[in-house]
C-alpha cells in the first residue's frame, strides 16, 4: 500500500517526474515533494471527518514539515495549524496563517515565548498549571480563549519515544487536576473554551484512538459540568500513522472517522456538552508519503556485510537511526527489476549506526545507481542536521510533472556562518 509510481522508462515518477531526470538537472541528495500528493491527502483526511461532523477542522503539525511551499500549499487548501515553538508560529503567520487558524501547543516554553506567541494572537493550549500561572503574570488574561492539553492515561506510537500519553508522558494536565485547573483558568480572566490530547505517532490501530477519545470526552464531560466551561472545540490531536513497509496497510480513513465521530456524539450528549468543534492535528498523514530523498549510490562493497553506500546519511533523513524506522527503498533507475540480493544501504556518516536499511531486498546494483528513499515527507528535513558537517539538501517541489527549486542545498558557508573567533584566538 505504498505511494510508488514507475514511468514507461521504467524510472520512478514522483509526481509527474522522472527521478532520473530530477537527479541529473539538481544532483543528489534531494527530497522531492509531490504537490498534488500534499493536496489530496489534506483533502481526504478533511471530507472523511467533515462527512460525519461537519463543524471539523484539521490543525496540520506543522513539526512534520515546515518547508514554506508545503505551508502555502495547505494554506490555500483552508487547513489550520498545529505549531508547537515559537519559531513555527513566526513562519506560518509568514505564510498567511491568521492567528484564529493556529493552536499553539507549548510544552516547557519561556515567558518570553509565551509573550511572543501571545502577541501573535494565535490560540494558546496550556500544558500545565505552572504555565497558567506564569501566563496571568506576563499577559492580560481577561477574556483570552484557551484550552488545555490533559493527559488521557492513554498512549501509542510507532517506537518509546512517540508515545505521547500516560504516566510516563511529560505532557499534559492529570486528569484529577482538570476541574480544578479549568476553575482556576476562568478565576484568573481567561476563558477556557478548548480541551487538547494526543497520544503518539504513527498509529495505524485504530483502537487506541477510540480509548483515548472516550477518556479525554469523560475529562472533558466532568469539566462541563463541575467547572461550568461549555466547550468552543475539542481536540482529539495527531497521529495517524501512514504505511512504511509494503505489508501496512493504509488505514480505512472514512471508517475510521464514522467509528471515531459515533462515538464523539454519544459522548457529547451523554454530558449534554451541544455541538463544540471537532479539531484534529495530522502532521504525518499529510505530508509522509508526498516525498521521496533521491540519493547516489557511490560504492558497492563486499566484506562482512554487502553495504551499498550511498551519498547522504543520518543527517539526512534521521528516522531509521533514532527510530530503527523501516523507510522503504526503490532503485529509481531500475524500477522493473526484481530483487537478487539482500544488502545493508549504508549513508555517508561516521557512524555505525548511519544504516538507511538492513538486509534489505534488492535488484543488482551498481555505483551511479539511483535510490529513492520513499516516505520522507515527514520528519525528514524538520529533523535533518548539518553533523559532519555536511550541507543540508536541496528540496524540490514537483507539480504535474513540472519541478520548482524550493530550498537550495546549504553552503559550507552556511554552516559555520554564525560562528566567530574571540580576540585571543586571532
Ligand atoms: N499534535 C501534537 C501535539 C504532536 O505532538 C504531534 C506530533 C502531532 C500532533 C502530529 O502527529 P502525527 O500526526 O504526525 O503523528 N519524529 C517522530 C514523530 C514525532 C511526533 C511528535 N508529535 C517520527 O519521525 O516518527
Amino acid at each position: 500500500d505504498l505511494n510508488i509510481k514507475t514511468n514507461d522508462k521504467g524510472h520512478l515518477d514522483i509526481g509527474g517526474a522522472d527521478a532520473c531526470e530530477l537527479v541529473e538537472e539538481y544532483g543528489t541528495p534531494i527530497y522531492v515533494i509531490d504537490e498534488e500528493r500534499v493536496r489530496d491527502n489534506y483533502n481526504r483526511f478533511y471530507n472523511a471527518f467533515t462527512k460525519f461532523y461537519p463543524k471539523f477542522k484539521v490543525f496540520y503539525a506543522c513539526k512534520a514539515n515546515t518547508n514554506i511551499a508545503v505551508l502555502k500549499i495547505l494554506e490555500e487548501e483552508g487547513c489550520c495549524i498545529d505549531a508547537v515553538s515559537p519559531g513555527e508560529v513566526y513562519i506560518c503567520k509568514k505564510m498567511g496563517f491568521s492567528g484564529d487558524r493556529i493552536l499553539f501547543t507549548g510544552n516547557n516554553i519561556r515567558n518570553d515565548e509565551m509573550d511572543y506567541v501571545n502577541s501573535e494572537d494565535v490560540i494558546l493550549n496550556i500544558d500545565s498549571v505552572s504555565a497558567l500561572k506564569r501566563l496571568a503574570e506576563s499577559i492580560d488574561p481577561q477574556g483570552k480563549k484557551i484550552s488545555f492539553r490533559v493527559n488521557p492515561m492513554v498512549g501509542a506510537g510507532h517506537h518509546g519515544h512517540c508515545i505521547t500519553g500516560g504516566e510516563m508522558s511529560k505532557f499534559g494536565i492529570m486528569e484529577t487536576e482538570a476541574v480544578e485547573i479549568y476553575k482556576l483558568a476562568k478565576e484568573l480572566g481567561f476563558e477556557p473554551v478548548g480541551m487538547h490530547s494526543h497520544i503518539g505517532s504513527g498509529i495505524l490501530d485504530p483502537e487506541p484512538f477510540k480509548l483515548a477519545i472516550e477518556s479525554t470526552m469523560n475529562i472533558a464531560g466532568k469539566v462541563h459540568q463541575e467547572a461550568g466551561i461549555d466547550f468552543e472545540f475539542i481536540d482529539f490531536g495527531g497521529g495517524v500513522g501512514i504505511p512504511y513497509t509494503p505489508e501496512e496497510e493504509l488505514l480505512d480513513l472514512e471508517h475510521f472517522a464514522e467509528e471515531n465521530i459515533k462515538l464523539f456524539k454519544e459522548k457529547l450528549e451523554e454530558f449534554d456538552m451541544g455541538e463544540p468543534i471537532l479539531y484534529l492535528e495530522p502532521g504525518r498523514y499529510i505530508v509522509g508519503d508526498a516525498s521521496v530523498i533521491l540519493v547516489e549510490v557511490n560504492s558497492v562493497k563486499e566484506s562482512y556485510r554487502k553495504f551499498i553506500g550511498v551519498d547522504a546519511g543520518f543527517n539526512t533523513l534521521l528516522r531509521p537511526a533514532m527510530y530503527d524506522s523501516y523507510h522503504h527503498i526503490v532503485v529509481a533507475n531500475k524500477m522493473n527489476e526484481e530483487p537478487t540480493q539482500t544488502v545493508d544501504v549504508a549513508g555517508n556518516v561516521c557512524e555505525s549506526g548511519d544504516l538507511f536499511a538492513r538486509d534489505r531486498p534488492l535488484p543488482d546494483i551498481e555505483e551511479g545507481d539511483i535510490l529513492g528513499i520513499l516516505n520522507a515527507g515527514a520528519y525528514g528535513y524538520t529533523m535533518a542536521s548539518n553533523y559532519n558537517s555536511r550541507p543540508l539538501p536541496a528540496e524540490i517541489l514537483v507539480k504535474n510533472g513540472e519541478s520548482f527549486v524550493i530550498r537550495e542545498a546549504q553552503t559550507f558557508d552556511d554552516i559555520f556562518e554564525k560562528q566567530s573567533i574571540p580576540e585571543h584566538l586571532k
